[in-house]
């Protein structure tokens, strides 16, 4: 349990929009000059669009600048989009991607002070003080999870446990010896956690965990519901990338738990329309866009994110929240010319309590057309039920699938454990066209 108070808020996390945007625009002039003045990426891809950085007289002129993609990152491997001098970096992190080189991110010492800062914000938000213990099981690495969450957690004044992931076994004894008060973990592979308590004889709702800070994959409020019921604890959502900073950009309160607050002080997010790119008002859904005001060693201008969501007013702090990201463009599905993601079948498959939350999702297309098989898990209990149990389980998801969904689905229920694990990110999607 929590050995101090927590934290006061800092004075922006309840400030006035009018004072926000004020900094907000401050920040934006500085951050756009920054980067045309130091990154020849910026000064091109500026001049080709006509614009420069003086045209930024309001936050609405920031539509006039040109975005960044994933591309322009590759395109300018290992190094090219920095501004500053490079012995000045003092961290890089990279992330693999699934095709093609790595992108390559930088920091200062400013930088990884201000990441610090949003990640303590951000397990405050969850209900975290100083003195308590957090337990990190997001991977260390390249990856920004684990530092990321680390420098957060000290510079809040918890005790940190720097577990990484995987070693499943050895992570519940940990667990189990330290009493930790928080886990910060992708939620698939905290799933992966309370399986291993159950193997291990234990109940994974009497453990010390009281709060669990998740994020760095798509999961939807019926994942929270199921993961707050089996751990015992609070669940709450913390967002963010690599491109943009690390874990952090956005996190959720747990007084309200309605969406990530995005740490607008620091990163001016647009939601844009993914094929026109033009700018959609708050409350539209459409793709994340991100503009950082604070960063040196690595300013983004208009990064898209290719995360789908909306922007939705303030409740318990002063900045815009973002709802629960539905998937990223990458992840859809498009089953017959219908658009599906995951968190939709996760959804469905939820509603049912013979069903556990493992699932994966395969495409092919045998002939001409596509065909969309969601594998899951049952239930230890179900597994022991009659066919015909099984079967109506099996018709009912799959016309809930049917009916709101609108595909056609194979659905086929296995056995416990039959669904590979992850330790991190879940790979919820196999396609085989
Ligand atoms: O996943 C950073 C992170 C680490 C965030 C730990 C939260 C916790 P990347 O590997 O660059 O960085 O992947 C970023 O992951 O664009 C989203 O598609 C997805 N993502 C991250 N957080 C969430 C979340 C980290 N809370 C990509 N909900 C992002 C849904 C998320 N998707």
């Amino acid at each position: 349990m929590p050995t101090q108070s927590p934290t006061p808020l800092h004075a922006i996390e309840s400030a006035s929009r009018d004072e926000l945007q004020a900094l907000q625009l401050t920040r934006m002039q500085w951050s756009v000059k920054h980067a045309y003045d130091n990154v020849p990426h910026y000064k091109k891809s500026f001049a080709a669009k006509g614009v420069h950085p003086d045209d930024l007289k309001r936050l609405e002129d920031l539509a006039l600048f040109p975005f960044m993609a994933k591309g322009d990152l590759r395109d300018n491997y290992p190094f090219g989009l920095f501004a500053v001098p490079r012995e000045q970096v003092v961290r890089i992190h990279a992330s693999s991607g699934t095709t093609g080189k790595a992108t390559v991110v930088g920091y200062t010492k400013n930088d990884i002070d201000i990441w610090a800062d949003c990640v303590a914000r951000s397990i405050r938000a969850a209900g975290g003080c100083p003195g308590d213990m957090v337990h990190i099981a997001y991977g260390y690495g390249l990856f920004t999870g684990g530092l990321g969450a680390h420098y957060g957690a000290e510079r809040l004044g918890c005790t940190v446990i720097p577990m990484s992931g995987g070693q499943s076994e050895k992570q519940v004894q940990l667990i189990s010896d330290f009493k930790p008060d928080i886990i910060m973990v992708t939620p698939s592979y905290c799933l992966a956690l309370a399986e291993e308590f159950v193997k291990q004889g234990l109940d994974p709702a009497a453990s010390s965990l009281a709060i669990g800070i998740f994020g760095a994959e798509p999961w939807t409020n019926a994942m929270r519901v199921d993961i707050e019921r089996r751990m015992g604890i609070d669940a709450v959502d913390i967002y963010g990338l690599s491109e943009v900073m690390g874990p952090g950009v956005a996190s959720e309160c747990i007084e309200t738990k309605d969406g990530p607050v995005i740490w607008e002080d620091h990163f001016y997010p647009e939601i844009i329309d993914p094929v026109t790119g033009a700018v959609l008002p708050d409350g539209s859904e459409g793709e994340l866009v991100f503009t950082s005001l604070s960063k040196e060693a690595m300013p983004m201008i208009r990064y898209r994110t290719r995360d789908l969501t909306k922007l939705l007013p303030p409740t318990a702090r002063s900045m815009r929240r973002m709802a629960k990201i539905t998937g990223r463009s990458d992840d859809m599905m498009i089953i017959r010319g219908v658009n599906v993601f995951p968190t939709q079948i996760e959804e469905l498959i939820l509603r049912q309590p013979d069903l556990a939350p493992h699932y994966v999702c395969v495409i092919s297309r045998p002939e001409y057309l596509d065909e969309l098989e969601v594998r899951v898990e049952m239930t230890l209990q179900f597994v022991h039920a009659d066919a015909d149990a099984h079967h109506a389980v099996t018709r009912q998801l799959t016309a809930d699938i049917k009916n709101l969904i609108g595909v056609s689905a194979n659905v086929e229920l296995t056995l416990p454990g039959t669904i590979e694990r992850s330790l991190g990110k879940a790979k919820r999607v196999i396609d085989r066209r």
